[in-house]
């Protein structure tokens, strides 16, 4: 070692500690705006925001309160915008029957294998589930529920057991403007509110009480009034009921599904009796490290937006890849373009277990199908429908939900691999079956690569099960706890 560098001149040593301190402010100042983005959003008082004219209590009209919040309002508006879609996801209409002809097999003799479309923005949900071919003249009034502020008003104009009852059609003149205002938000001082009921019930039965959610909570729960998964308690009361008692994940919803026996239809060609999950994205969500961060639905969704020096929360709610610099790069200091690799990457893997699962799971209705021709009986059904029955439940917890699998891609793949195992099972237990009887060999997929394909490949099934049902007339109603209700609706 060299006397040189044993003994430093001062000037050296200064510039040393200006390096250390500066290194330090840095960090102080880091920390101070990584703290101010989480505290920006639980510090905003909303009280604060001035009224020109009084709102009333159930005004579903968004324009009145547009008066009032003219660039919440105008943001909102553009959510009728239909740009360009993403790679899997979009505000613009996708019929995924046509690009996933696997559905139209899978949910065969129910509304959801006749149509099925990808969702849009808000400003479409009126014109959109007044529209799609599964509403016909037995839709119960609880496919209205998520799909516009006038749902709040009229359940407190008539009740709400009164208005699940009744007919879709009774509420299509009522029912006029898409989802808005009321549906999140309190009209005397703004605050985040629930306006429907089934999520506070939930809450309930779970021993919680939605009042005490934090702020930041809210931020995600106004969204889980719709975004999460649910069904129709039975055909009387079309009550809307979230499975939720057991808990929130895949595992749970089996769980609460095989004890109250609850089923959407009977499949035509297998005999299943299926359940149809819809969209659990909050409850999936949960499951990601965003939640796990405290980071919510509005966080990505409905980012700060600047118009003339003012800030906002930007209320035109879609795709967060259409804006990337006000929500991702908020936090993630990664380029536009790394970060929708990254995101894409995610939605490859998940389309790729998506679509294996569905064919182990298209191949075993088909094959419970091949059986019952050559002579299986229930009795010997029964066990390998059941695996069928929740290994579709399982899948469809993570097709059904949006973002493709981003919102927790981990647990979307462990749910995926259960769905196909238990597929798989099936197929082995009916194939034995199919040996008894006499099969020589395996049996073959057909080819379904198209919408038509499969659609002109099911509806023999539905018409004979159709055959079948009137000929037991007086009609026989559907075995307990099922639901004729097609559904509606974002998916
Ligand atoms: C960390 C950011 C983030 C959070 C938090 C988040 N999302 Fe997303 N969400 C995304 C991304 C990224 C996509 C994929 C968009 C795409 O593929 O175009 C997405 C997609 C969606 C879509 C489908 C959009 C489309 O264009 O098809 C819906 C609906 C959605 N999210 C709802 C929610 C809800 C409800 C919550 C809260 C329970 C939530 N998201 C939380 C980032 C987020
Ligand atoms: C009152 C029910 C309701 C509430 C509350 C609600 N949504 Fe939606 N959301 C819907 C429906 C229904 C659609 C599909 C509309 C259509 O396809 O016509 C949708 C569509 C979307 C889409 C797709 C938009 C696109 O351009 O493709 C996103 C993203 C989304 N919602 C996110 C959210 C977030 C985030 C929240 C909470 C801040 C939220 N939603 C609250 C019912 C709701
Ligand atoms: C899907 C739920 C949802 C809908 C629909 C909705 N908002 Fe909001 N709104 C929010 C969220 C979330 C925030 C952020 C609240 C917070 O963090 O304090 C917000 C904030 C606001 C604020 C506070 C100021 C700001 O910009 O942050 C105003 C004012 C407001 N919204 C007006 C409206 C108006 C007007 C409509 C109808 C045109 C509307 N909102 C529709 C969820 C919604
Ligand atoms: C409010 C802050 C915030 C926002 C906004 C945000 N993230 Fe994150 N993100 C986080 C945090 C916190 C983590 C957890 C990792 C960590 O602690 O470093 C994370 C983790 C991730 C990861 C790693 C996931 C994993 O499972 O390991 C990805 C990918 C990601 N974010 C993508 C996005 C994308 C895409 C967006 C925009 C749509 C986004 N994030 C928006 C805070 C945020």
């Amino acid at each position: 070692m060299s006397t040189q560098t044993a003994s430093p001149r001062p000037s050296g040593k200064l510039l040393g500690w200006l390096v250390f301190l500066g290194a330090a402010l840095g960090v102080v100042m880091l920390g101070l705006l990584a703290s101010s983005i989480f505290e920006r959003r639980a510090e905003r008082n909303i009280s604060r925001v001035q009224m020109i004219q009084p709102i009333a209590e159930w005004e579903a009209d968004n324009s009145k309160w547009g008066v009032n919040f003219p660039r919440e309002f105008n943001s909102w508006e553009q959510t009728k915008q239909m740009n360009e879609n993403t790679k899997y996801g979009g505000s613009k209409l996708k019929d995924y029957l046509a690009d996933n002809p696997n559905l139209v097999v899978l949910f065969a003799g129910f509304g959801f294998g006749k149509d099925y479309n990808s969702p849009r923005g808000h400003y479409h949900s009126v014109t959109d589930v007044t529209s799609t071919k599964r509403v016909n003249e037995k839709t119960p009034a609880t496919c209205w529920t998520c799909k516009s502020p006038d749902v709040p008003r009229l359940m407190a104009q008539k009740g709400v057991a009164q208005f699940y009852a009744g007919k879709f059609s009774d509420f299509k003149d009522e029912v006029k403007n898409p989802i808005g205002c009321v549906d999140c938000h309190d009209p005397k001082t703004m605050s985040l509110r629930i306006s429907r009921p089934a999520l506070k019930e939930a809450f309930e039965r779970q021993g919680k009480d939605i009042t005490k959610a934090t702020h930041q909570e809210m931020r995600s729960l106004v969204c889980a009034q719709c975004h999460v998964s649910y069904y129709f308690k039975d055909k009387q009361t079309n009550q809307l009921i979230f499975p939720w008692d057991d808990g929130l994940n895949a595992d749970d919803f089996d769980r609460y599904y095989e004890r109250v026996g609850f089923s959407d239809w009977t499949h035509p060609i297998s005999g299943v009796r299926v359940i149809k999950t819809r969209h659990p994205d909050y409850e999936i969500w949960m499951q990601g490290v965003h939640a796990f961060r405290g980071v919510s639905c509005a966080d990505c969704h409905m980012p700060y937006r600047s118009e003339g020096g003012v800030k906002f929360t930007d209320h035109q709610i879609r795709s967060p890849l259409y804006n990337m610099a006000n929500s991702c790069q908020v936090c993630h200091r990664w380029s536009e373009q790394d970060i929708k690799k990254r995101v894409e990457g995610i939605q490859d893997k998940n389309k790729e277990m998506l679509l294996q699962t569905e064919r182990s799971l298209v191949l075993a209705h088909l094959t419970i199908g091949d059986a019952i021709k050559l002579g299986a009986t229930d009795a010997e059904l029964e066990a390998p429908r059941k695996m069928l029955r929740r290994a579709q439940m399982f899948w469809d917890y993570v097709a059904s939900n949006n973002g493709m699998g981003f919102h927790a891609p981990q647990e979307c793949a462990r749910v995926l691999g259960k769905a196909n195992n238990l597929a798989q099972e099936c197929r082995l237990a009916t194939e034995q079956l199919r040996t008894k009887y006499g099969a020589k060999s395996l049996y073959q997929m057909p080819d379904l690569s198209t919408k038509e394909k499969a659609l002109a490949f099911v509806q023999p099934y539905i018409d004979a099960q159709k055959a079948k049902e009137a000929q037991q007339a007086p009609p026989a109603a559907p075995p307990a706890g099922q639901n004729a209700a097609p559904g509606g609706g974002m998916r």
